[in-house]
């Protein structure tokens, strides 16, 4: 069998450390299961803007549309302020986002028994939290023109658009998504101030004349967020736009701890991309003490969305699970009273359990 081609876009800020640790714990499941895995760095983000001059140099473009996924760190940097709208890293991810394809970005949030102590919530609140973000990626306000900042006349603008064919594919991943969970879609919007949200809430609930089996029903986006502290629990899954998904799934990360213990995966175009919901994080860049848990729980995603390797994927979270309940922590999680672990150690001694016989 020829071997699984995975570029890795380490990134700024604790990109290259959480992206190491996830490529070593990638390498393990392929040692584990015989696949054959062969991994390629590209840059992007404030790094390739650095080296290169963009911060998604071509070359990197072109070996993402190739490979079979994409692992991505972080990108962001606080001297990127300085640069134009179209070199900022984020621009880069974004164009990459949309380059790709991936229009349906998938935030699974949920709260880690070893973890319940982490979470801002009463722990008989957190247990509950079970979801699924399914953000869509590729349009909205991150897209939409006309745009612009006119700093002199202190004026800006941004532009918010959807067409129905965009939201009912989001809306289709969703529904078959709830399909595979526990049946329920809460869809998310702002229904009663914004036009787009009307058609939004329309598109969604005609496509789910496909979906009998699976119960929708609409909240706006305030109700949501506080829905969440409230209540976690009564969400399935919660479809919703770029910006509101943005927001509710640092949210999300917050219930269950620590925004670094979130992966995502980026599908529906032929190169999936996969990445922490994480940022840089610039403040503790560097020091070794960044949450690899996203990064390691996206490389899963990766696993079984890019490769259809259930098995493997099962093996990688329940190696972090038993990393976990051994106690093994990194600081932004240790309210414990226990020491807490660096990014390296934790990521080792998943990786070592990945290899355990009795992880998946
Ligand atoms: C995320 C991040 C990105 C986003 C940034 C880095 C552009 O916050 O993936 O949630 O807003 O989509
Ligand atoms: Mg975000």
């Amino acid at each position: 069998m020829s071997d699984i081609r995975v570029v890795v876009l380490p990134g700024d800020g604790v990109g290259p450390e959480v992206s190491r640790a996830a490529a070593l714990v990638l390498d393990a499941a392929a040692a584990r299961f015989g696949h054959g895995l062969r991994l390629e760095e590209h840059d992007v983000g404030y790094a390739a803007w650095q080296r290169h001059g963009s911060p998604l140099p071509e070359a990197t473009l072109a070996a993402c549309t190739t490979a079979r996924g994409v692992l991505l760190g972080a990108v962001g940097h606080p001297a990127a302020d300085r640069l134009s709208a179209d070199e900022r890293p984020e621009a880069g991810l974004l164009r990459l986002r949309s380059e790709l394809g991936c229009y349906a970005n998938l935030r699974p949030a949920k709260v880690d028994a070893a973890l319940l102590d982490a979470s801002p919530l009463r722990p008989e609140v957190a247990r509950g939290c079970d979801l699924v973000v399914v953000r869509e990626l590729n349009g909205g306000l991150y897209y939409g023109t006309p745009r612009g900042l006119d700093r002199e006349r202190g004026t800006a603008l941004n532009t918010l658009p959807y067409s129905a064919a965009e939201i009912e594919r989001i809306a289709r991943v969703a529904f078959g998504e709830a399909r595979r969970r526990r049946g329920r879609v809460t869809s998310v919007d702002k229904a009663n101030v914004l036009e787009v949200s009307r058609l939004w809430r329309d598109v969604v609930q005609r496509t789910s004349s496909d979906y009998p089996d699976v119960e929708l029903d609409h909240m706006l986006v305030d109700r949501a967020a506080m829905e969440l502290l409230r209540d976690p629990g009564r969400f399935d899954v919660l479809l919703t736009e770029n910006m509101f998904g943005d927001i509710l799934s640092d949210e999300a990360g917050a219930v269950c701890g620590s925004l670094g213990v979130l992966g995502s995966a980026s599908i529906g175009g032929a190169t999936g991309l996969f990445e922490p919901v994480h940022g840089s994080a610039p403040d503790i860049a560097g020091k070794g003490i960044a949450n690899p848990m996203g990064a390691i729980r996206s490389a899963a995603l990766m696993l079984r969305h890019a490769f259809g390797l259930e098995e493997e994927a099962r093996a990688v979270e329940a190696a972090v699970t038993r990393v976990l309940e051994r106690g093994l922590r990194t600081p932004d999680l240790a309210v414990n009273g226990r020491p807490p672990v660096g990014t390296v150690e934790f990521g080792e001694a998943v990786a070592r359990a990945v290899a355990e016989p009795d992880a998946a």
